[in-house]
């Protein structure tokens, strides 16, 4: 793809759409927001090439799901391994079921009380594929081989809207350099995405923070293949019996090791900066302290980011330059995580020094992206 595309950057006022009667009826008040949305559109169906655009959990690169010369400018702007499947985003279950399902075919069970709670929302769910893939419309990049393809319904309405209005499945990954920390803002996507797309619609920061969590129902027990936006815990709770049992898959996979979700074998989430995780180290002093002086950092530019017991960086050691808190919440966490990633490689710190939080509620999703990020971790 050529990297001297002029990305133009239209904004969009949320705000002013609203769906009603099951995501079937649009109503957009603001003419702005509703030209640059049809601009946005025509450039989908008219053109191959993918647009960024804001979602709830992060912002995303769209194109058709139905058009493989679609489907390869996302990996090609993004420059993202073709072996890990892309995710289908609908504005509505009808649109769902014209537009990506075979006739006959039904949503599980299973998925019934997610839907009903989570949707539209950070919940995505796999779709068994037909037995012959080729009876399927969805174009055979979008799943990268895989018997199921994954599905969700973004509850930002200017996602909704585009797919509305542009009436496509919109297969769309983080709309990120692949390995970067995911977008959480239209500036993160012109970082990255400058000269490789048309446009990136500005539709402010994104509520969640981090990526929708990824569930398959089609096996027994069901399985929690990404962690995101939707906690293990939520799911129980509104899933009913079948999801009781639901199994947490491994973190990370071998190279060659055939996986459930591939993009978990892949770098991922990392800024520039090396980061560590210290993880369960009480207020941070004694760990923290330790790790600066054994490797040496006086000369590096050194960042801290608490989370919820980190005692002050002065308290810490002077070795530290820059004193930051990504919040103490889980909301407040997961809103924050990827967008001071960015902050800090923009300000060129070697080391960004970071304060675990437990695996429960949002706490299994920050620490799986954390981890990811991190290329030590330091245990207390
Ligand atoms: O919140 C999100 O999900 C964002 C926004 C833009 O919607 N999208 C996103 O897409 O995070 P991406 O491509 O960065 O992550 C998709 C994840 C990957 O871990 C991929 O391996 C998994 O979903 N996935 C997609 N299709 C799959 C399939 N058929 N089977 C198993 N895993 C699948
Ligand atoms: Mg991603």
């Amino acid at each position: 793809m050529s990297s001297t595309l002029e990305t133009k950057i239209l904004p969009v006022k949320p705000e002013s759409i609203s769906f009603e009667n099951a995501g079937t009826t649009l109503t957009i008040t603001d003419p702005e927001t509703k030209q640059n949305l049809e601009y946005a559109a025509d450039i989908l169906r008219n053109t191959h090439h993918a647009v960024g655009f804001p979602s709830e959990t992060v912002y995303g690169l769209g194109a058709s799901s139905l058009s493989s010369e679609s489907v390869k400018s996302i990996y090609a702007a993004k420059n993202r391994p073709a072996d890990n499947p892309l995710i289908s985003h609908v504005s509505s279950i009808d649109q769902l079921k014209r537009k990506l399902m075979v006739p006959g075919q039904e949503i599980p069970e299973i998925y019934a009380p997610l839907i009903e709670k989570f949707w539209p929302g950070p919940l995505t769910i796999l779709l068994p594929m037909p037995e012959n893939v080729h009876d399927s419309p969805i174009s055979q990049l979008v799943t990268s081989g895989q018997p199921t393809f994954a599905v969700r319904m973004p509850q930002n309405p200017v996602a909704r809207a585009l797919i509305y209005i542009s009436d496509l499945p919109l297969a769309a990954p983080s709309a990120n350099a692949s390995t970067r920390p995911s977008p959480t803002t239209a500036a993160h996507v012109y970082h990255d995405l400058k000269g490789r797309i048309p446009l990136i619609l500005d539709g402010g920061p994104s509520d969640v923070g981090l990526e929708s969590t990824v569930v398959d129902g089609l096996c027994d027990p069901p399985m929690l293949l990404r962690p995101g936006g939707i906690s293990l815990e939520q799911i129980k709770q509104a899933g009913g019996p079948r999801w009781q049992n639901i199994v947490v898959a491994k973190k990370t996979a071998g190279k060659l090791e055939p996986v459930r979700t591939p993009g978990m074998k892949y770098r991922h989430y990392s800024p520039t900066a090396r980061v560590v995780l210290f993880n369960n180290c009480g207020d941070g002093k004694e760990k923290v302290k330790a790790y600066l002086e054994q490797n040496n950092l006086q000369n590096k530019k050194v960042a801290l980011l608490k989370t919820r017991r980190f005692a002050p960086a002065n308290d810490i050691s002077p070795l530290i330059s820059y004193d930051g808190t990504l919040g103490t919440s889980g909301d407040e966490i997961q809103r924050n995580l990827f967008s001071a990633l960015r902050a800090l490689d923009a300000e060129e710190y070697d080391y960004i020094l970071i304060e675990g939080v437990d695996e429960t509620a949002e706490g299994l999703a920050i620490m799986n992206r954390l981890s990811k990020a991190a290329s030590e971790t330091i245990n207390g």
